[in-house]
């Protein structure tokens, strides 16, 4: 078995509800999953990322969990999701899924069966939600109040409750036992709370994807502790099953505290998610990131979309940034993790308001539009929607206009975004460092592996050096990179003569 498979591999995150249903209900599930499987391995994934798919009253889309040991009947079985693992694996795709230990649903039976696993303050700090509002509810029946960092109906569990951890200890195993190959850490630098509970010293901007940096009340030692002792439980098992942790902080130092040899595996850098589409930007973000995690030995991970930000043709403001974007991020040295849809080149969706489901435009009552423009379901076949995701209607409208990107239709066109990402997950880098190249102002050069990636963000042009042209974001790309095209050259190695000029 590769060692340490997860250093470099190439995870795809399926935000369960949106990728394939197979019942006619409107929202993607197991048994969907596991008919697209095919697809996944032709596309050349390594491992897949499911999101929360347990029984959930759905306050958050399943982010808030009433039973982390079952599958939720909208999405299958226990029996589906074994065969998932099954099929997966005997096309040599790993398996992780969502865990999501900072709050429970407040359905789940723990929640008034065992009331002192959760937060709870006579009088509630100045603690805001993430999804807008204080972060504190009043319980009549406790006459106190309960922390929520998120919707009220997510409320916080107290880690410091040494009951806590012996309940997620045999959910690890429950999932591990089933084959899982590892979990994605929900908010995992936030489980531990400062045990004072003080004030946050100054309003700080929620919108920000960093907001946590401002936040006084996460990030607490004691977190570490624990992923020690689950590390050591993962590695009790045998194939190499992995923790990544979703780490939210500016500061890739922070990051490297949870990524120690005996922590977590991997976190998520969400530093380039974040970044403006321009060059200088983007390399100090990947210097700063590699430096960091390189102290502590950790392979860093790339991210250019997920369910929670606006899609990256939006967000770059074309899909041709995007597809350039897309050969950046599979040359960089460690993991990358792509976002079902990303790989169609799907725009962010604009939806009418009373379409939008997501907590944070309910909560916020439309002043943050929410995350439901990045979750409209798959388009996947057809001319006109459901584009084949279902035989019902959608559980978010998909744009009428989408009879482009299915699946169907950019599978067999060699310049569609679907084969670029193709051809770039088959002949993408692995092992080796990033060494800089000569890099004029607006553009990114780099080696690694014997590969030249050239990143043309805004530069008039950028000449390609003598090499073969391995792949090049846009299908007219030769001798020259026009702006927001990027392309992939294998370097001539002089001592064995196999240089080609790039000129066909
Ligand atoms: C997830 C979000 C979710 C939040 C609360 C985030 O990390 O990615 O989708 O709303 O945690 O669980």
């Amino acid at each position: 078995m590769e060692a340490e498979w997860w250093r470099d591999a190439v995870f795809y995150e399926i935000y369960v509800r949106s990728f394939s249903d197979s019942d006619g209900d409107g929202l993607g599930d197991l048994p969907g999953i596991r008919s697209r499987l095919p697809y996944l391995r032709e596309l050349g994934v390594d491992a897949l990322w499911l999101t929360p798919f347990y029984p959930s009253p759905d306050a958050d889309h399943g982010y808030d969990v009433a039973d982390y040991a079952d599958v939720d009947p909208r999405f299958g079985t226990l029996a589906d999701f074994d065969a998932v693992v099954a099929d997966a694996h005997a096309l040599g795709i790993r398996v992780t899924v969502d865990l999501v230990p900072n709050h429970t649903s407040d359905r789940h039976r723990w929640f008034t069966e065992h009331p002192d696993y959760y937060v709870w303050a006579d009088r509630p700090n100045n603690w805001p939600s993430h999804f807008g509002g204080p972060a504190w509810t009043f319980d009549a029946t406790r006459g106190k109040y309960y922390l929520h960092l998120f919707a009220p109906e997510q409320p916080d569990l107290d880690w410091h409750n040494p009951a806590v951890k012996d309940e997620f200890e045999p959910i690890l195993r429950f999932w591990l036992d089933r084959g899982v190959d590892g979990f994605r850490i929900d908010v995992g630098h936030s489980l531990y709370k400062h045990p004072e509970l003080p004030d946050e010293p100054e309003p700080f901007p929620l919108e920000t994807p960093f907001s946590s940096d401002w936040r006084l009340a996460v990030d607490q030692p004691e977190v570490h502790g624990l992923y020690r002792e689950w590390r050591v439980l993962l590695d009790s098992y045998p194939g190499e099953r992995m923790l990544v942790g979703e780490i939210v902080f500016s500061d890739p130092r922070r990051i490297a505290e949870y990524v120690r040899s005996d922590e977590l595996h991997l976190s998520f850098n969400f530093g380039l998610l974040h970044e403006e589409w321009r060059a200088d930007r983007l390399r100090m973000t990947i210097d700063r990131t590699l430096a960091a995690l390189g102290e502590v030995g950790a392979s860093s991970s790339w991210v250019l979309e997920n369910h929670d930000v606006a899609r990256l043709a939006t967000r770059y403001g074309s899909l041709r940034g995007a597809r350039a974007g897309a050969l950046l991020l599979l040359a960089l040295p460690g993991a990358a993790f792509l976002y079902a849809g990303q790989e169609l080149g799907l725009d962010e969706v604009e939806l009418p308001d009373e379409a939008r489901r997501d907590p944070i435009f309910l909560r916020t009552n439309g002043e943050r539009l929410g995350r439901d423009g990045c979750r409209v379901p798959l388009p996947w076949s057809g001319d006109a929607p459901p584009f084949g995701f279902t035989t019902g209607e959608p559980w978010l409208p998909q744009p009428a206009g989408w009879s482009g990107f299915t699946v169907e239709a950019q599978a067999g066109d060699p310049a569609s975004t679907l084969a670029l990402y193709r051809a770039a997950l088959a002949a993408r880098p692995r092992g080796g460092a990033l060494a800089w190249r000569e890099s004029p102002p607006g553009t990114l050069v780099f080696e690694r592996d014997g590969l030249l990636c050239l990143v043309n963000v805004s530069a008039p042009s950028l000449d390609l050096p003598e090499g073969e042209l391995v792949l090049a974001s846009e299908p007219d790309v030769t001798a020259v990179l026009p702006p927001e095209t990027a392309a992939w050259l294998r370097l001539p190695v002089p001592s064995l003569g196999r240089g080609r000029s790039a000129r066909p």
